[in-house]
């Protein structure tokens, strides 16, 4: 899947097709011409994806970056299974992925806590849905996210960020081996959303999960990220992509003072203003 070099540094080879892992091992989720469109109320259909091929290496961790509106959420509702493409296909590990696959655990932007449900109801959902009861495995991923003290509390008794704790737990819960988050802390205040990024960087350090990150914060995507994908206006599709030649572990508060980050910042900005257009 990569190499790495003597500091550390992930190596990609540079003859692939933007959205393609690097050469070797088999893809883990790969994305095969994906089209969509949707109707439109007065008639027509609006085109939404065109053409999306991308594939990630077991444990990449992978962004996408696109203007608001070109389909970026879109795309990982179609790879879930919750909404059929036109064209194209989604596999894990070279199986058609079907809805509600266990393996695939989906993020969503907004807060998805059950409000009636403690943290640890909350977290035990998704093992109660296959009538497995395992109280030990959900009060041990609360502790693992931090927030094991708060396994009785209700949501409304938790700060945002610790939500935010709580539904990586139950993510985990489900067992997944991908992870499709949807701009999961942009709802955060700025000094929180930067111990989320700590977080999850620590947890796929642990786990060996595959990532892909959708954000329209470029430092974000830098910041977490061994490629960063460029979606075009919409019809969404990849422009261009971006391997991140920053070396791991990576401290996030420093990471804005390494050398490869402003110029790789300055860089997918420049190409992602030309997507931007008022409306
Ligand atoms: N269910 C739907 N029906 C019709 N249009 C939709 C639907 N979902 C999204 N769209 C439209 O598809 C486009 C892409 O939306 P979305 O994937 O949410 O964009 P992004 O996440 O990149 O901001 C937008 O123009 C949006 O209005
Ligand atoms: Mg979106």
């Amino acid at each position: 899947m990569e190499m790495r070099t003597a500091e550390g540094l992930r190596v990609l080879d540079a003859e692939r097709a933007p959205g393609q892992q690097p050469m070797g091992a088999a893809p883990k989720l790969q994305v095969k011409g994906v089209s969509l469109s949707f109707p439109q109320a007065g008639g027509g259909r609006v085109e939404v994806l065109q053409g999306v091929d991308l594939s990630l290496g077991e444990g990449e961790f992978c962004s996408i970056v696109g203007p608001s509106g070109c389909g970026k959420s879109t795309l990982l509702s179609v790879i879930s299974g919750l909404i059929p493409p036109d064209a194209g296909s989604c596999e894990l590990d070279g199986k058609p992925i079907t809805l509600g696959n266990p393996a695939v655990g989906y993020m969503f932007q907004s807060d998805t806590l059950l409000p009636w449900a403690t943290a640890l109801e909350n977290v035990r959902f998704p093992l109660d849905a296959v009538g497995r009861k395992d109280d030990g495995l959900c009060l041990s991923l609360l502790k693992k996210v931090g927030v094991g003290a708060f396994a009785q509390a209700y949501p409304w008794q938790l700060s945002g960020g610790m939500r935010k704790r709580v539904q990586l737990a139950r993510l985990l819960a489900q067992q997944p081996k991908v992870l499709l988050m949807d701009e999961p802390f942009g709802a955060l205040d700025a000094q929180t959303r930067l111990l989320m990024q700590e977080e999850l960087l620590r947890l796929w350090d642990s786990t060996g999960l595959t990532v892909l990150f959708v954000t329209h914060d470029l430092s974000e995507a830098i910041a977490l990220s061994d490629r960063v994908m460029l979606f075009t206006n919409r019809p969404g599709s990849i422009k261009e992509e971006y391997p991140v030649p920053i070396e791991r572990p990576r401290a996030i508060e420093t990471i804005v003072q390494h050398p490869a980050y402003n110029s790789l910042f300055v860089q997918v900005w420049q190409s992602l203003r030309k997507e931007i257009t008022l409306e």
